[in-house]
């Protein structure tokens, strides 16, 4: 196998040209060989304005080709299970969409049939391979903000486009929980670094039978408590607080951080009590501090290449399997409550 990992993207939808793109912009070790559609003309279109070599008319079609040591399952949530299977057993690595399935059971089907094939199989959660993540880890765990006690996080948006939109579709495994709710889950949980224990949820359901807005909370074993609020019909701030008994970390633009200059805030104690700090002589350090990280690469090429080393050199990916299914069990979970399962 040469020092680059070749993908094959399966299907050509929205994500997957945000993902080409990313890796034919700044991928170190990543390079796409081919793309595979239902349709032979997508399959075309994508793959000529991106010069990429093969093009293949069907999913199977590109499963076959030999140049492919890893797929990209960019396919609606309800066929992740079924293709990511196929690409394994077709002797593939598999990098695959969030969510990873419709549920923690066919998540874990699919983790045996990696094992089965001796591939690497990994979660496609982008802002896990962004450094700002890993600083806002590195400095809740460096004690900056005490003892974390809370975390609050939204991914919202408001799309009027119903028709044809993978995301109004119960059948495709569509709603927001599933879409961003999944993120807001991610987060908190790799934050509190351990599974919750209780989770309450409520939802606004849209007339096509998938939520479209959700709230939740959920409570880990040490006493850490995560609120979120997910949805496709609403507006929020999509900001992530990390709040911690001697101060918070805010992070604007947590799910989908800047190549250059991706942002977060350590705030040391409530204002406006240490807003009086400044002028008084007392406390040395400002009440807050904003940090700029710099990543270097897109995000979607710095995921391809996170996964590249996990295939090429066996480092541990930057989604675990336990991750994985830690977080389909709360996606079951809410799910559940809400009258959405699948
Ligand atoms: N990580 C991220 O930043 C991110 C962002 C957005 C979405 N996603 C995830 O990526 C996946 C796809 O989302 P998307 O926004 O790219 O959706 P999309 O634009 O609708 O694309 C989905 C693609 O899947 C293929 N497909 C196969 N069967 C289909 C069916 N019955 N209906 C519609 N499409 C079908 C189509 O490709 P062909 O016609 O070429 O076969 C289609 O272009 C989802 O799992 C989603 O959660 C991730």
């Amino acid at each position: 196998m040469s020092d680059r990992l070749a993908w094959g993207i399966l299907g050509t939808g929205n994500i997957a040209r945000q993902f080409a793109d990313g890796v034919i912009g700044s991928a170190r070790r990543s390079t796409i060989v081919a793309v595979g559609s239902r349709s032979p003309d997508s399959a075309n279109t994508f793959a000529e304005s991106r010069e990429i070599p093969n093009v293949h008319g069907s999913y199977d079609a590109l499963l076959a080709d030999p140049t492919v040591d890893a797929i990209y399952n960019s396919l609606p949530n309800s066929l992740h299970h079924e293709w990511t299977i196929k690409a394994l057993r077709a002797g593939k690595h598999v990098l695959c969409e969030k969510p990873f399935a419709l549920t923690a059971s066919q998540s874990k089907e699919m983790f045996d049939a990696a094992r089965k094939a001796g591939k690497v199989l990994v979660e496609a959660f982008m802002y896990r391979s962004h450094p700002l993540t890993h600083e806002v880890i590195d400095s809740l765990r460096g004690g900056e903000i005490g003892e974390l006690k809370m975390i609050r996080t939204s991914f919202c948006y408001r799309t009027q486009r119903v028709e044809g939109n993978v995301r109004f579709d119960k059948k495709l495994g569509g709603g927001g929980l599933m879409d961003v709710g999944c993120y807001c889950i991610n987060l908190s949980r790799l934050l509190a670094g351990e599974e919750p224990v209780e989770i309450h949820a409520s939802a606004h359901l849209h007339e096509r039978g998938v939520d479209d807005l959700v709230v939740a909370t959920m409570k880990f074993p040490a006493g850490v408590v995560a609120s979120f609020t997910c949805g496709m019909s609403v507006h929020a701030d999509n900001t992530a607080y990390v709040c911690g008994s001697d101060g918070y970390i805010e992070v604007p633009i947590p799910w989908k951080p800047p190549p250059q200059q991706a942002a977060y805030t350590i705030a040391r104690s409530t204002p406006p009590k240490m807003d009086l700090a400044a002028g008084t002589g007392g406390a040395a350090r400002p009440p807050r501090e904003t940090r700029f990280v710099d990543a270097g690469s897109q995000l979607y090429a710095l995921e391809a290449d996170d996964f590249a080393s996990a295939v090429l050199d066996g480092k541990p990916p930057a989604v675990s399997e336990a991750d994985t299914i830690g977080n389909m069990k709360v996606l079951d979970e809410i799910g559940r409550q809400i009258g959405l399962t699948f």
